[in-house]
Order: structure tokens, then sequence, then C-alpha cells
């Protein structure tokens, strides 16, 4: 008997049509992790075809309590920034480096851009990153050094910023990101965008970070940070942990962004994003120089008054 068998095709199929309306994932996808809670209770497995015949399945106890533990695991699931499984992503930047072994950077673009689509936050913006740098640019000048706080894949967009001179620095709280973002820099390291990968968790800093990143640009401030996706993110993770952020930061011009759409379900949330940005601006006198709209990205050019 196939695991479908078991349960109620009506329980699956209804399932599945209730998760794929809320959440971002596949039919498929849904069926999985649906099913996967579902064996786990073996209360349900046994009841199911029982409840199955009555027409209000949904409102069963041990239903509800599958649905919810599906539901918590698809949100944590896509909540991991990424689509691929580490192992997929390590496949791919083994290529890269293989790549970057015999080729110069400017030869290994597809390579760039399939990274950049492992991260849920690069993946919105590859079809115009180009017009999203430029269109920052225009507001802060070309930097000559750039920090990207959090920065997730996005430095592998470097390439396709139009710059071709740069002291970048991005950050990232687990230490495999900044090992990999080190590696990728050290075989780039020829080309005119030289870069650093920096350890920081949001949640344990101290007064030496400022120093630390100061000190990564040769004791000068940078003249851009980037704050991308990142305040809301990390205002749900703790209320108040960006309260004091920018006085780690030495830099002049401050980009800010937010999702319009959740990347775990299909609701619209801009208005409540933009909020948190457009409060921590004000709660830091800051002063908003640009607002510039992208396909599900809102982003806030802004400086130090
Ligand atoms: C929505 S992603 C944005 C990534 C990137 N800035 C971008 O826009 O492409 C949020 C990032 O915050 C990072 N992050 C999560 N918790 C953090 C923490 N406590 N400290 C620092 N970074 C954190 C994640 O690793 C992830 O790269």
């Amino acid at each position: 008997m196939t695991e479908l068998n078991l349960i109620p095709e009506k329980i699956v199929k209804e399932s599945v049509e209730k998760i794929v309306k809320r959440y971002k994932v596949s039919p498929e996808q849904a069926e999985e992790f649906f099913l996967d809670e579902a064996f786990k209770n073996k209360v349900f497995m046994e009841k199911a075809l029982e409840f199955s015949e009555k027409k209000n399945f949904s409102k069963w106890s041990e239903y509800r309590k599958v649905m919810k533990k599906t539901k918590k695991n698809i949100y944590y699931n896509l909540r991991q920034y990424k689509h691929e499984s580490v192992q997929e992503i390590k496949e791919k930047f083994d290529e890269l480096k293989k790549a970057l072994k015999k080729e110069k950077p400017e030869k290994t673009l597809d390579l760039h851009k399939q990274l950049l689509k492992m991260h849920i936050s690069s993946k919105e913006r590859i079809e115009f990153y180009p017009e999203f740098y430029k269109k920052i640019f225009e507001v802060t000048g070309k930097p000559d050094s750039l920090l990207d706080v959090s920065t997730g894949f996005n430095y592998f967009s470097l390439i396709f910023s139009g710059l071709k001179k740069l002291d970048f620095v991005g950050t990232e709280y687990k230490k495999e990101f900044v090992e990999q973002m080190n590696e990728y820099f050290k075989l780039t390291e020829n080309s005119g965008i030289k870069g650093k990968g920096f350890l920081l968790d949001l949640k344990n800093t101290d007064f030496d970070t400022r120093n630390e990143l100061l000190d990564l640009n040769n004791g000068k401030n940078f003249d851009v940070v980037f704050l991308l996706k990142l305040i809301p993110v990390i205002e749900r993770e703790k209320r108040g942990l960006t309260e004091n952020l920018l006085d780690l930061i030495p830099a002049k011009w401050i980009v800010l962004s937010c999702s319009k759409e959740s990347m775990t379900k299909k609701e619209k949330i801009s208005f409540r994003e933009t909020g948190t940005i457009k409060k921590f601006i004000k709660e830091n006198s800051l002063y908003l120089s640009a607002q510039i709209d992208f396909p599900n990205e809102i982003v806030f050019v802004v400086k130090r008054e």
C-alpha cells in the first residue's frame, strides 16, 4: 500500500490546496511537507479514513495539529533564505571556484547568476541588478568603498554593479558564509574589486565592532553601506535589535531596503515593512534622499544628518 493510499486523497488534495494558496511552495512541495507530518501523527493515521468521510474533517483536532506543524515547517524552510540545499550550493560554488582558477571573473557571469539565484533575496533581483546599482549610485555617487551588512549572496552581484574598482567588505553571521566569501575574494583578487568577509552577528556586537570595520577599510569611513532586506528581518528576530545598529556603522550613505511581498507567504507586506524602515530612519535622525521602487523591493537611500 502506498503512503497515499493510507491517507485519503480528499484530505491530501484539500490540504495541498490550502497550503499553496497561502505559502510560496509548489503543490508537490506542499504535499511532501504535509505527508511528512501526517505520517508522524499516529492517531491521525489511524482515524484519517473515518474522518475523511465526515464533511468537516478540517475541524478535527488531529488534522489541525498536522496542518499547524506542516505550515510551521514550510515557514522555517522558506526562511532559510535559499531554496537549494547546502550541498547544491557547495557544488555550484566549487564549479565557480574551478572556473575562476582558469578564467577571469567576467567570463563566469552565468555561474555568478546561478549562485545569486540560490539565495532568495538576491534571486529576486537577478533580472535587474545593473539597474539596481545604477539607480542607487545615481544618488550616492559611485563609491570607492562599500560595506554590505548581512550580504547573503549579494556579493556575487558586484560583478554586475558597473564598478571597476571597489574596496568591499561583506558581513555575515555564520562562519561558513564568511569563509565562502573570503575564498571567493581570494580567487578574484586580481580584479579591481577587492573584497573581505567579516563575521558579524547583530545579536552579539560590542564597542569594538565599529573599529574592526573601520580597520578593514584602512581606518576610513565607507562611502556606502548596504542594509538590504535586513532591518525588518532583524527586528522580527528580536525587537529593538537595530536600535544601536548605526553606532557600529562607519559610513556616509546608508542604503536600506525591504520586500514588498513576504518571502514565505503570499501576502503583501510592504506597508508593515516600510513602516519599520521609516521608523528606523526617523529614530536615527537620517535624511531620506531617495526612495526607489524595484520589483518586490523598496530601496531607501539615506544620509546622516
Ligand atoms: C533577507 S536576507 C538579506 C540578504 C542580503 N542583504 C540581500 O538583500 O540580498 C537577511 C540576511 O540576514 C542575515 N541574518 C540573519 N540573522 C542575523 C543576525 N543575527 N546577525 C546578522 N545577520 C543575520 C541572514 O544570514 C541573511 O543573509
